[in-house]
């Protein structure tokens, strides 16, 4: 009986140590193509993400094992691990080193050149200080802040969140796609963080993620190419359209004061059902219809919706236990709405006269 028991402990060890030494040979190979930031990224979520990491997968596996099996592989498993995070970070190393090179041999100093004077401090765009605003309050909710890249892959800004190659979807937004990388896009929305979020802090979570995103737009005073979004996640047991519409109305609220209105409509995202577009009214007119709100009283500020169960499912969450809602607030159209800008390209025009204003 014992000899056997010890037979089976062996083999089981044995098959242990085999997965994460294959896995080990499998990721520093896949770290020898890695040729950008973004590839490393993503290798890195693919291996150590925190819910379905191939990577993590093993190690949480480790717990299910007999205390004997477990004793001997688990110094392996950390070995590997380690092994895995170090090679990690020194591609990043070596990447970033690249990058700053690449910028050092092609800056050129003139150090003839007279310093500017320092005659002012500088201070937050308008832009900023409705994205700090908006964070504060969603901090005291309880949501987490977070970042995504400008640059993107096309998964993410799109495949991820339920846009496929051939959906008509990608129309909706004309994008700028980057020379000779195919899979690269200049993000265009924050919806591409949703996913990026999921994989990363899984269910329950309650995000939100702000910044800069492009589109290929003939620009005009509500349009323009680059513009600020902020996203916001809520997953959880038990959500509903209501706890979503709750939440936009406390922050219109918030931002405009408790007079405030707000109008909801159904819209097309492919990442949300249902979904629905967002207008507050018109600041200029009052709601009386003027150029700016093309005669309608009201101002499209945000998309949302109750979140599609294929974008759960890519977030590795199980969209039978848990439902969320995800919305994206135009930043730039709130702060032309808080004060009072007529025109849109204003904001990243570089005027200081108008700037100096804020
Ligand atoms: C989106 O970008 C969706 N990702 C929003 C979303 C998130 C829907 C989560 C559902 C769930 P849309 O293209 O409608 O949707 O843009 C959202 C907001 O961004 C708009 O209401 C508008 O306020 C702002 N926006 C869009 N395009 C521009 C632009 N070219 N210039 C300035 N603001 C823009």
């Amino acid at each position: 009986m014992v000899a056997q028991y010890t037979l089976i402990c062996v083999i089981c060890v044995i098959c242990v140590m085999k997965k994460f030494e294959q896995l080990k040979t499998e990721a520093l190979l896949a770290l020898k193509s890695v040729k950008d930031k973004l590839q490393l990224e993503e290798l890195e979520i693919k291996l150590l993400g925190r819910k379905s990491g191939e990577l993590t997968n093993l190690l949480k596996g480790l717990k299910d094992l007999s205390e004997d099996v477990r004793k001997q592989t688990g110094q392996l498993a950390n070995e590997v691990k380690k092994e895995i995070e170090d090679a990690l970070a020194a591609k990043k190393k070596e990447l970033t080193a690249k990058e700053l090179g690449g910028l050092l041999e092609k800056a050129s100093i003139d150090i003839s050149q007279p310093s500017l004077p320092a005659k002012t401090r500088g201070h937050f765009h308008p832009n900023t200080l409705i994205q700090n605003d908006l964070e504060d309050f969603f901090t005291s909710m309880g949501f987490m802040i977070l970042d995504g890249p400008e640059l993107e892959s096309d998964y993410y800004n799109f495949t991820a969140v339920n846009i496929p190659k051939d959906h008509p979807a990608r129309d909706m937004q004309d994008t700028f796609y980057i020379k000779g990388h195919p899979d690269w896009v200049m993000r265009t929305h924050t919806s591409s963080v949703q996913v990026r979020a999921m994989q990363k802090y899984g269910a329950p979570l309650r995000m939100v993620a702000g910044g800069k995103c492009f589109r290929n737009e003939a620009t005009d005073v509500r349009h323009e190419h680059t513009f600020y979004q902020l996203e916001g996640v809520v997953v959880d047991k038990d959500i509903n359209f209501a706890h979503m519409k709750g939440v936009l109305e406390a922050v219109f609220k918030h931002v405009f004061g408790p007079e405030t209105k707000m109008r909801l409509r159904p819209k097309f995202y492919p990442f949300v059902e249902p979904g629905v577009n967002g207008e507050v009214t018109c600041y200029l007119c009052q709601g009386q219809g003027c150029r700016l709100c093309k005669q309608t009283g009201w101002l499209e500020v945000f998309g949302a919706g109750m979140i599609h169960p294929n974008v759960l499912k890519e977030g590795g969450i199980d969209a039978k236990i848990y439902q969320g809602f995800a919305f994206g607030f135009g930043l730039t159209r709130l702060a032309m709405l808080k004060y009072g800008i007529e025109d849109i390209r204003l904001l990243e025009s570089g005027n200081m006269k108008f700037l100096e204003q804020f």
